[in-house]
């Protein structure tokens, strides 16, 4: 979805599902003058480890976070579908969408609506596609899932209205079905070719577990992170820097231009000796772009171990060693994002910081830091005094738990 602060500054704000609800149906009610039938929730994401592994069919280690996409609705009377939010001023009307009319894309594309109905939209006539058809619908969506953040405000609200097509019209699809079609509305409607990992996880997160997701089989592992001495901590830097899709598409691009040039479907089959040994053959930025990728998908494997054993010294040199690899063979890092890594590595481990690494497509948004418990206001209060002192940005920071993946709040 398109940046935007307003969801990020509230006060006493209650996080987590059932909140949300209260508050989709609060304002589905405000805004329409009658109750929502349905409520549908999706949560946003944050990636322990493996960046940029999930396109080339490699492993990642996401988990769900409790911030949540709401999408309130009831049938209509008119025979069209209007997409009102809490967090955007415009709203949409679109006629309802056919089961299959080859002009829809088109017409959604070309429609005066604003950028972040399109998802919706998109995702609803792909929905149809898959014969889950929702008719005449007034829609009210909430999220405080920060947007623009690279923690995947705008999977959730895909896959929150995926979810809610499913409770209309009666019929689930396969859960990693729901997550391609969802990636799909993201390919067609907003043109980012992401990966499935966002979509995945916030289809498949289950409480107090991340998410070990094999890209090219579709097989998932549930690894606890339920030890409650540790928790995760966000730090949004507030920063986004660059055309973020441009520079992830052409990272996508180099990286197919590694595999073909080693001959291999996709770096996810390639080796650490069998790049080295094609070393000469490569250009050098090509070569560090397959060398992220081969080793961060060694390392996403080792952390899924570390964190199922609750070896957090580990896990954290893992998500040390991830980020300089991305800083510095994938260049999708930026110097304010540097800046937090390196402060919460300055704290150390004896003072409550195992790891930290940039998380999300790159080029600004949030660090990922695994810290004791005990020890997170502190450091949160740490990383905020040290960041803003460097950089002269105020940076966003909350602690959050491994989340509960999509779901439906029943009928209201
Ligand atoms: C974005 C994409 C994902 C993934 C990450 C990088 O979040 O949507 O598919 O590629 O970047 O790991």
């Amino acid at each position: 979805m398109p940046t935007s602060s307003a969801n990020q500054s509230a006060i006493s704000h209650e996080w987590g599902p059932e909140a949300a609800a209260t508050r989709a149906a609060h304002g589905f009610a405000n805004r329409f003058g009658r109750a929502a039938t349905w409520i549908a929730f999706a949560p946003g994401r944050v990636n322990l480890i493996g960046e940029h592994t999930d396109y080339n069919d490699g492993f990642v280690l996401p988990m769900a976070i409790d911030r949540y996409t709401a999408i309130a609705a009831a049938r209509s009377e008119e025979s069209t579908i209007r997409l009102a939010s809490a967090q955007m001023p415009e709203e949409s009307i679109f006629a309802a969408l056919l089961t299959s009319s080859p002009n829809q894309k088109s017409e959604i594309l070309s429609h005066p609506s604003p950028p972040w109905a399109r998802y919706v939209l998109g995702t609803l006539a792909l929905c149809a596609d898959s014969g889950l058809h929702v008719g005449p619908l007034d829609v009210w969506i909430d999220s405080d899932v920060p947007l623009g953040a690279g923690l995947s405000s705008s999977a959730a609200l895909e896959v929150a209205t995926a979810t809610l097509a499913e409770a209309i019209a009666g019929q689930t699809l396969d859960p990693m079905a729901k997550a391609r079609l969802c990636q799909q509305a993201e390919h067609q409607y907003a043109g980012m070719p992401c990966g499935i990992m966002d979509q995945a996880i916030s289809v498949c997160a289950t409480l107090g577990h991340a998410l070990l997701l094999d890209c090219r089989t579709g097989e998932t592992r549930q690894v606890a992170m339920d030890d409650p001495s540790v928790v995760v901590l966000i730090a949004n830097s507030n920063v986004k820097h660059a055309l973020c899709d441009g520079e992830y598409a052409s990272r996508r691009a180099d990286c197919h231009a590694a595999a073909s040039a080693l001959g291999i479907v996709a770096l996810r089959d390639a080796s650490l000796p069998q790049l080295d040994a094609a070393a000469k053959q490569l250009n050098p930025t090509i070569f560090r772009r397959a060398r992220h990728v081969i080793t961060e998908n060694d390392r996403t494997l080792a952390a899924a171990e570390a964190i199922a054993r609750r070896n957090w010294t580990t896990a954290g040199q893992l998500m040390y060693e991830s980020h300089v690899s991305m800083r510095d063979d994938f260049e999708i890092s930026c110097p304010e994002i540097d800046v937090l890594v390196e402060a919460a590595k300055n704290i150390g481990e004896a003072r409550g910081v195992f790891g930290s690494r940039m998380t999300g497509g790159g080029f600004g948004g949030c660090t990922v830091s695994l810290v004791k418990a005990d020890s997170a206001d502190r450091i949160a209060d740490k990383l905020r005094r040290e960041y803003r002192a460097r950089t002269g940005i105020e940076p966003t920071l909350f602690v959050t738990s491994a989340a509960q993946g999509t779901h439906i709040a029943g009928r209201a």
